[in-house]
């Protein structure tokens, strides 16, 4: 059997790292300056992630939603807690497509209604009404389109108000700042305006935090800067630190019920270890500060650069945008720096999302690479 040929790779094969650096086969360093899709949050191989699952699996590592598990309530407490969403209900799935799938699920549900309004260059997953409120059509099957999906241009209030008027979305999807689609960030007024249509309207306000959640922003939600209380948060990649894990944060208005949703792996024993590790390393090594303090240092030496034509994102969820595709920059600053950076449907934005753990040294290493390189294409 052969691999079903869907990723294009590049040609490194990582073997092992440890916090900001990954180490392939040869031996090569690279500095993680794209934690693999904004999943690695306190660091590769952090000792007390480490310790902590090797630990749990070796006592026990699996066990269904049928029976007691009291780390799935220190998960809930701790992430209440850091968070600061502590009235807020947590259900436990395994990824951040699952996680909207849910959202989106239960927002039907509560409303008694079908229709979903989500946002131009929107991201949200792979299946099937995530994908559907995903605004790239070569990713969503007809099978997947039956889904009613209205699209609308982050900040069009307006364009929202007419949608909602006509009281048959269950639900707005919404990434306060957008990973994938590049960085775009509407103002406080507008994703208040959206919320408070929401309540008028029968709607509810999803703040799909899977990208920019747990921290990354130097807020533990990006939500959070606009004052915002939605009713759904859904959440995934940085939560695990690459363990498989993703959840959705409930608003206490919205009632459970025994059956309603349900998983077979969401909140696993093994899955809670992780989770509780990336929270207690977030609390004690104070990485949502770290993430605004190298934050700053980052954009104060990328205004300096005078290629960069923007920068865009906040905390360690960051682009620098240039006047040409980066792309062949992107491969340049992997293959002959070994300096991993990401990319965006914006083509000419080099995507930054570093572990949260980063210091000032490294983005020094990042900026002498990039000026390096700039001045080689000149
Ligand atoms: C904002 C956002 N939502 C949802 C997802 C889907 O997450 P997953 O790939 O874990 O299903 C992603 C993945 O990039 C994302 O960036």
């Amino acid at each position: 059997m052969k691999l079903f040929n869907v990723y294009p790779l590049f040609d490194i094969t990582p073997v092992s790292a440890k916090d900001v650096h990954v180490y392939d086969d040869k031996g090569i360093e690279y500095l993680d300056l794209y934690g693999g899709h904004a999943v690695i949050s306190i660091g590769h191989s952090h000792p007390t992630y480490v310790k902590n699952i090797n630990e749990q699996v070796s006592k026990l590592g699996f066990y269904s939603n049928s029976i007691q598990n009291p780390l799935q309530e220190l998960l809930a407490k701790n992430l209440g807690v850091l968070s600061g969403c502590e009235t807020y209900d947590l259900f436990l799935c395994n990824s951040g497509a699952e996680a909207n799938e849910n959202a989106l699920k239960l927002a039907s549900f509560h409303t008694g209604k079908k229709k979903i309004l989500a946002f131009q260059n929107s991201f949200h997953g792979r299946t099937s009404s995530a994908v559907a409120a995903t605004d790239n059509s070569k990713i969503v099957a007809p099978l997947n389109a039956q889904h009613q999906v209205d699209f609308v241009a982050l900040g069009d209030l307006s364009a929202v108000a007419a949608i909602l008027k006509q009281e048959e979305t269950c639900a707005v999807i919404v990434e306060c700042i957008q990973g994938v689609g590049g960085l775009d960030e509407n103002s406080s007024e507008f994703y208040q305006g959206v919320a408070k249509l929401c309540a008028q309207y029968g709607a509810l306000f999803i703040a799909d935090e899977v990208q920019s959640g747990y921290g990354r922003t130097g807020d533990f939600f990006a939500f959070q800067k606009h004052h915002l209380v939605p009713d759904i948060i859904s959440v995934a990649k940085g939560m695990g630190n690459g363990f498989p894990i993703g959840g959705i944060l409930i608003h206490p208005r919205i009632e459970a019920s025994y059956g309603l949703l349900g998983t077979t792996f969401g909140g696993n024993h093994l899955a809670c270890s992780a989770a509780l590790s990336v929270l207690e390393v977030i609390e004690k090594e104070k990485l949502m500060k770290n993430a605004s303090d190298i934050s700053e240092y980052f954009v104060k030496r990328a205004t300096q650069i005078s290629e960069v034509k923007k920068v865009k994102g906040r905390g360690l969820m960051l682009g620098l945008e240039f006047d040409f595709p980066v792309a062949a920059l992107r491969k340049q600053l992997i293959n002959t720096h070994h300096v991993f950076t990401g990319s965006s449907n914006n083509p000419n934005l080099l995507r930054i999302l570093p572990p949260l753990t980063i210091q000032k040294k490294h983005i020094d290493v990042f900026f002498e690479a990039l000026t390096k390189e700039l001045k080689n294409s000149l």
